[in-house]
């Protein structure tokens, strides 16, 4: 029998972390939500608020539930206030000795039954959970961007992850509306294996002028009926995420699919990261 899990946590609240913290606060859970500092605490916060008015302008909220949803997310820069989780998902940017030290810190704060979930997308699950004391306990919980709107998460399995944990977060998964897959640790799991392949090929096209941006995306939108270009979809990944989980994927599947294609890094070094900066490969206003 799957335990029901009221209270939660999540660190980092960019726009995973975020979108996380909101999926468990529009589903009835009290929620505290951790950054680093009182500005990245602010635009975590800052970020629920628009993305719940947007709920609400598109009818999928009702403006009363709104004001509920934020007032079940504590926001603090303070990890201590994890004691009282009984899940916590880490959501840090996608690097393993960062995560592997949040991990580390959540470990000594959050009482030993505490679920330690990391949103990790293409990073070694086992090696994460090692990092801490109670491997058994350690799972991964792989959410998709928009967090709020995609139905998918990949619940991520290590060879010792306890057969209670995965049951817990599969049933906390169905509280949350989401459809769950459950898989074992593998880089990019199932849709990242699948997606970044043709992402890649997608920026080498491009760069190697074949088609414009707009005629590849349009493409795959309009002949291939997905609701983004692939262009379109790096935008709204982000070309910095995008590189970190190629490389890893590259790293682990010696695929040359994963090798990142030469412009992904120019992008990130200029700084040009998608939606996120305003720019990337097309520009947000
Ligand atoms: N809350 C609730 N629902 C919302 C919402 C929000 N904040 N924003 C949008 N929606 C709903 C809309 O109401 C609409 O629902 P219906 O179809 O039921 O009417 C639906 O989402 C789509 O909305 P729109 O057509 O108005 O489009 P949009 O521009 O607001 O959002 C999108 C578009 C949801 C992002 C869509 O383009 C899409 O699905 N894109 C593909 C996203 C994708 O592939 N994500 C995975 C990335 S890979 C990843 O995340 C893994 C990783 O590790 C990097």
């Amino acid at each position: 029998m799957a335990r029901e899990l009221t209270e939660v946590g999540v660190v980092g609240l960019g726009t995973m972390g975020a979108g996380i913290a909101e999926v468990f606060a529009r589903a009835g859970l009290s929620v505290t939500a951790v950054e680093v500092t009182d500005e990245a605490v602010q635009r975590g916060r800052e970020h629920v608020v628009t993305s719940t008015d947007k709920a609400v302008a598109r009818g999928k909220l009702d403006p009363a539930d709104r004001d509920a949803v934020l007032s079940r997310i504590r926001f603090t820069t303070a990890m201590d206030g994890l004691a009282v989780a009984e899940l916590v998902v880490e959501a840090v940017p996608e690097r393993l000795e960062l995560k592997g030290q949040v991990l580390a810190t959540l470990d000594r704060v959050c009482p030993p039954e505490t679920i330690l979930a990391t949103n990790t997308s293409s990073l070694s699950v086992t090696e994460l959970a090692v990092a801490t004391g109670r491997p058994g306990k350690v799972i991964g919980m792989h959410f998709f961007n928009p967090a709020p709107v995609m139905k998918l998460v990949e619940v991520v399995r290590t060879v010792v992850t306890e057969p209670s944990v995965v049951s817990d977060v599969e049933a906390l998964c169905a509280r949350l509306g989401k459809t769950d897959v459950t898989i074992g640790d593998r880089a990019g799991f199932i849709a990242n294996a699948l997606l970044f392949g043709y992402l890649n090929h997608a920026v080498s096209m491009f760069e190697n002028r074949y088609a414009s941006r707009e005629d590849l995306d349009a493409a795959m939108r309009l002949g291939c009926g997905l609701p983004m270009g692939p262009l379109a979809l790096m935008d709204l990944i982000g070309i910095d995420t995008a590189y970190e989980i190629l490389v890893t994927m590259y790293q682990q599947s010696r695929n040359r699919l994963h090798a990142p294609s030469p412009l992904i890094k120019q992008m990130m070094t200029a700084g040009l990261l998608g939606r996120k900066t305003g720019r990337g490969f097309y520009s947000y206003a």
